[in-house]
């Protein structure tokens, strides 16, 4: 693992930017596993300034989010697709065409699930696969569990997460208690995985990160055994 620590939020997030642009450069139809969450916001909006600036271009890019709560309309305000639209693919020169995030309202989830892993397969496989991480460690929606899934999935989210995520949202009922996630599996199929982290709250998991063991009860210490794992973290998470 690379790990890459900055003065702050404002630093990581250029950083961040940095890779993605980096990886456009050396190949202008990558495809992006892309996250959403209040931690790559700031990424988002320098890969906008790039873009506007046209030091980078997603004309060739395709892009599949890690997940969406569940049940959820794509145009609520509090859905994933709405999030990418706003923060990004609005704004960008993205083809919206070549840009997916699994559907919260399949009728199958099961299904929808199936077909999104045969999807990124079939268009070559993630190249760099963009993640936060939960205050306990989850990854897209893959919660700590004795056993974790593989494959895209439908799951319950735990009531840290629905606590965590109820800012979001008119109150805590309001959030879905459920979502549709990439699995551990297809995360870890990413060429490469770009980890980004900010903030107090996250440093006693960014801490497991950090030592020579993995465990299901964080799942994020399972990318320690990916091949190509970028952690880029701010002072304030480092150092608690
Ligand atoms: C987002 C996602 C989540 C978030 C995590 C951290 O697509 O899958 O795992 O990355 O909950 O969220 P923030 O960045 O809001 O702290």
């Amino acid at each position: 693992m690379k790990l890459i620590v900055c003065e702050n939020y404002e630093e990581m997030s250029k950083e961040g930017a940095k890779i993605i642009a980096e990886q456009l450069k050396n190949k202008p139809n990558s495809i992006l596993g892309l996250a959403t969450g209040s931690t790559p916001v700031g990424m988002y909006e320098e890969l906008r300034r790039m873009n506007a600036e046209k030091e980078i271009s997603f004309a060739e890019v395709t892009s599949y989010n890690l997940d969406e709560y569940y049940p959820l309309a794509p145009d609520h305000d509090q859905s994933y697709r709405y999030f990418m639209n706003t923060n990004l693919f609005d704004h960008v020169d993205i083809d919206k065409s070549k840009t997916f995030v699994p559907n919260g309202l399949a009728e199958n989830p099961a299904e929808e699930g199936k077909k999104y892993d045969e999807a990124i397969a079939n268009a070559g496989g993630i190249d760099l696969q963009v993640l936060g991480i939960g205050q306990n460690g989850h990854i897209g929606f893959n919660e700590p569990e004795d056993e974790l899934y593989v494959s895209t999935h439908l799951t319950g989210l735990t009531d840290n997460t629905i606590e965590a995520n109820a800012r979001f949202f008119a109150s805590k009922a309001d959030v879905p208690t459920q979502a549709i996630t990439m699995g551990l599996g297809s995360i870890m199929k990413a060429k490469k995985i770009l980890l980004l982290a900010s903030g107090k709250a996250k440093h006693d998991v960014v801490t497991k990160m950090l030592d020579d063991r993995i465990t299901t009860s964080v799942p994020s210490t399972l990318l320690k055994t990916h091949a190509d794992l970028i952690l880029i973290c701010d002072k304030a998470c480092l150092n608690g």
